[in-house]
Parts: C-alpha cells; sequence; structure tokens
C-alpha cells in the first residue's frame, strides 16, 4: 500500500494542499493530509474551494515518474468509491465530478520539484451552500438524501486511489483512460473551451489517448485541447 502509508488528521487546515507542502521534503510518497474544514480550500485556477465540515478535503503526497494521469485516475477513484453506494457520478473534463449537473467533488494537482500534491475536495454531507454557488455545485448528501459515513468513504477512497496509483506506476494508463471514459458526461455533449485569448466551440467525440479533450468543430474540423476551462453548452 502506497496511498494511507501515513495519515495527519487534522480537524481544521488553511488548505491540505498547502499543509502536505510543508511535509513534502519529510514524508514519504503516499502520505495522506485530511482535514474536517479548510479556512483557505484552494480551487482551481486560484479560486476558492467552499470547505466547511461534512466534505472530505484530503491531499496526497505522490512521486510519480509522469504527471498524467493523475488527475484523470484521481477523478476515477472518486466515481468507483460512490459506485459502490450505488450512486452514480459523472467526470467533465478535465477533472470535476458531477452529479444531476451540479458540481460535487474536484480535484487539483500541484507540481513541486519531483514531487505531486495530489488534492481532493468531496461535497458529502453538507446541508447548504452560500447563494453565489448554489447554481454550480451540490453535495453528495443534497443530491441523493443519503448521509454516508465520511471516514469510511474517506477509508474506500483512499483504497481506490492506491488501486489505480499502482495501475499507473504499471504503465496501464489505457486501463485508466478506458474507466474514465465511462464515467464521462462529455461524449457526445457541445461544450465551450475558453482560454485566456480565445474560446473554441464544438462537439466531443473522444478523450485522446494523452487525456486531451477531442472536439469536432462545426466545420468538421478536429481540434485537441489539453487545458481550458470548458462549459456543457447542450446535449445535442
Ligand atoms: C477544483 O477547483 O475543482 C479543485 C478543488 C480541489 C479542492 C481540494 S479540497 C482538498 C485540497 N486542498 C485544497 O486547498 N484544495 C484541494
Amino acid at each position: 500500500m502506497i496511498i494511507g502509508c501515513k495519515l495527519h488528521y487534522l480537524d481544521e487546515v488553511d488548505s491540505t494542499n498547502e499543509y502536505a507542502r510543508t511535509l513534502i521534503d519529510k514524508e514519504p510518497e503516499g502520505t495522506v493530509v485530511f482535514a474536517h474544514e479548510q479556512t483557505a480550500g484552494k480551487g482551481r485556477v486560484e479560486r476558492r474551494w467552499y470547505s466547511p465540515p461534512g466534505g472530505i478535503w484530503m491531499s496526497v503526497i505522490l512521486k510519480p515518474e509522469k504527471l498524467y494521469p493523475i488527475s484523470l485516475m484521481a477523478g476515477v477513484s472518486v466515481c468507483e468509491t460512490f459506485h459502490t453506494y450505488n450512486i452514480l457520478l459523472g467526470l467533465k473534463w478535465p477533472n470535476d465530478v458531477m452529479l444531476n449537473k451540479k458540481k460535487v467533488a474536484g480535484v487539483l494537482t500541484e507540481v513541486v520539484d519531483d514531487r505531486v500534491i495530489l488534492g481532493i475536495g468531496i461535497n458529502l454531507n453538507i446541508h447548504k451552500f452560500p447563494d453565489e454557488l448554489s447554481n454550480i455545485a451540490s453535495s453528495i448528501l443534497l443530491e441523493t438524501k443519503k448521509s454516508l459515513d465520511k471516514m469510511m468513504v474517506f477509508q474506500l477512497l483512499c483504497r481506490e486511489l492506491d488501486d489505480h496509483y499502482l495501475m499507473m506506476k504499471n504503465g496501464k494508463t489505457q486501463q485508466i483512460l478506458t474507466k474514465w471514459r465511462h464515467y464521462t458526461i462529455m461524449l457526445g455533449k457541445q461544450v465551450r473551451v475558453e482560454f485566456p485569448d480565445k474560446a473554441v466551440t464544438g462537439r466531443v467525440i473522444d478523450i485522446g489517448g494523452d487525456g486531451s479533450l477531442v472536439i469536432m468543430m462545426p466545420d468538421g474540423k478536429i481540434e485537441r485541447v489539453v487545458a481550458g476551462d470548458c462549459r456543457i453548452v447542450s446535449s445535442m
């Protein structure tokens, strides 16, 4: 077992990713930081991440040979964890975890020299979101009316992460991608991807072997998107 070989268990912290950063030189690969509450949780692209008690806020210190496909394997691990409870989550590229068109979990991967901090946030037993988030975010509790045992879910997630990380280490990237394709809600959808300088709109036809989003443009041209903010426009 790599992931979960050591656990830092905290009641409250600014951000588990930041806490993991302070441990990076002294703790082994697979060390997990878990917190019940974050006071300054970080989302992608410098957004804040709402992290009240009730959610699972965790970071894992990894030392992979390559970065890819860590984020994808994290999303797959979250989906498989909830599959155990018959709760079917969907993956929205690059690594949002969705339920009923709302975001219920997210992944933030940060690179520090030859290490990676894999941060995962799951909105598990959260009863209410601030007004500005309630249209786009939700929790497993609000969507399913089920209150799951947080530490049990955390334990299952560590096991899933460990299995998939091992798969990755053994070069079984394609197997992870196959699972990602199984859980994605993107295939066939009309999307708009925004970049700092432009935006493209088209239909998602695949996830490339390199994790890119493969989009067919209205003129039939194929565009491969490796990074960007993606919005589903319609499901035609
Ligand atoms: C996203 O924007 O989708 C990524 C959200 C990642 C949130 C998690 S919560 C645990 C870890 N610590 C943080 O500060 N952020 C990540």
